[in-house]
């Protein structure tokens, strides 16, 4: 049978951490026996929002590395960059005329950049979900792995798409957004504050390329209080996260010994000790991200590995890219 197309984009801007793996890389692992996978580095989204670009050869680069790192492999999966692939640049023009300028100023993603960079409002910005539009038809993917706030992009690019379909044939798949649901775990960060994100507060987020030191100091300082004041109390959300993480890194038994800990009381005064519980967890957390780190830099250091891996990748991408770009020229007449 044939395998269903996966896309999924990753923009190389700051390092990547906890958040990342258990909410996608892990997913993209898991799919790549299932589905036939595309994963790419989205480097042309990133000039929407960095401009500069002396660090972004080094961050594709590390971001193909890890990626490598955590389990895709690159013989099962396409990994590619998105620059190597110039049939998604001749889509998006395409669909360019596709998306109406009012539909583009609407998109949430949109207005919080306009927020966050008014002096920079440059029109790859308003179009950078004709662009994401692209990365995903031009493979005619139907299922694309992706957080919450993608979601609207993928509804628009399935507008898209169907309105090319109406204008000249039947030619692209409709994409959804797609993960694999109630399993999907939510890292916060260690300051309680918000999701674990690229740029917010980086003593209370995890990075793959973190130091065991560093992780062990990050974790030490995570959020705490007291304890809870009575048995089988609930968790607040930066102790649950605590819990989580050691739900994926620990032993079963060590998980358990903390849960017990904290439902138990004795003589009305809790048991759990946070210290010890984040001691444990810094060192389970050190172990798990050793090899992972290890593995990345091995890859990343070896330049003459990393392009013949981007090369190869580039091609398996460009090989279904260009069977697509041939229907659409021949769809809208373009085929002289
Ligand atoms: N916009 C996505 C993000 O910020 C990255 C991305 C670019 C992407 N192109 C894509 C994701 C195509 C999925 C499919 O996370």
């Amino acid at each position: 049978m044939l395998k269903e197309v996966v896309v999924s984009g990753i923009r190389p801007t700051g390092y990547l951490h906890l958040g990342n793996y258990f909410g996608a890389m892990r997913n993209y692992v898991r799919m790549q026996d299932e589905y036939n996978c595309y994963f790419f580095v989205a480097n042309w989204h990133s000039l929407t929002t960095h401009p500069d670009t002396r660090e972004l050869k080094n961050s594709v680069h590390r971001v193909i590395a890890e990626n490598i790192a955590c389990g895709l492999d690159p013989e099962k999966v396409a990994l590619y960059v998105q620059s190597d692939v110039p049939e998604i640049a001749e889509l998006y023009l395409y669909l360019n005329m596709l998306a109406y300028k009012g539909e583009l100023e609407k998109t949430a993603t949109f207005k919080d950049k306009v927020r966050l960079q008014p002096e920079n409002v440059n029109a790859g910005l308003l179009t950078y979900p004709v662009l994401m539009a692209a990365d995903v038809l031009i493979q005619r993917a139907v299922k694309v792995p992706v957080g919450k706030d993608q979601e609207q992009h993928l509804e628009m690019a399935r507008n898209f798409a169907d309105r090319f379909n109406h204008r000249y044939g039947e030619v692209l798949p409709l994409p959804y957004a797609f993960n694999y649901g109630d399993e999907l775990i939510k890292i916060l960060s260690l300051d309680g504050i918000g999701k674990m994100s690229k740029s917010e507060n980086q003593m209370a987020t995890i990075y793959l390329a973190d130091s065991d030191d560093h992780i062990r100091k990050k974790i030490m300082k995570a959020k705490t209080d007291q304890g809870p004041a009575e048995p089988n109390s609930i968790k607040p959300d930066y102790i649950q996260n605590l819990f989580t993480l050691m739900s994926q890194v620990s032993s079963k038994d060590t998980y358990q010994k903390f849960e017990d800990d904290f439902n138990a009381s004795s003589e009305g005064n809790c048991i759990i000790r946070y210290g010890d519980m984040k001691k444990q967890l810094a060192e389970d957390m050190a172990q798990f991200i050793h090899p992972i780190r290890e593995k990345a830099a091995a890859i990343q250091n070896d330049e003459v590995l990393l392009q013949k891996l981007m090369k190869q990748g580039a091609e398996k991408a460009r090989e279904r890219a260009s069977e697509t770009l041939k229907i659409i020229r021949e769809a809208i007449g373009l085929n002289n």
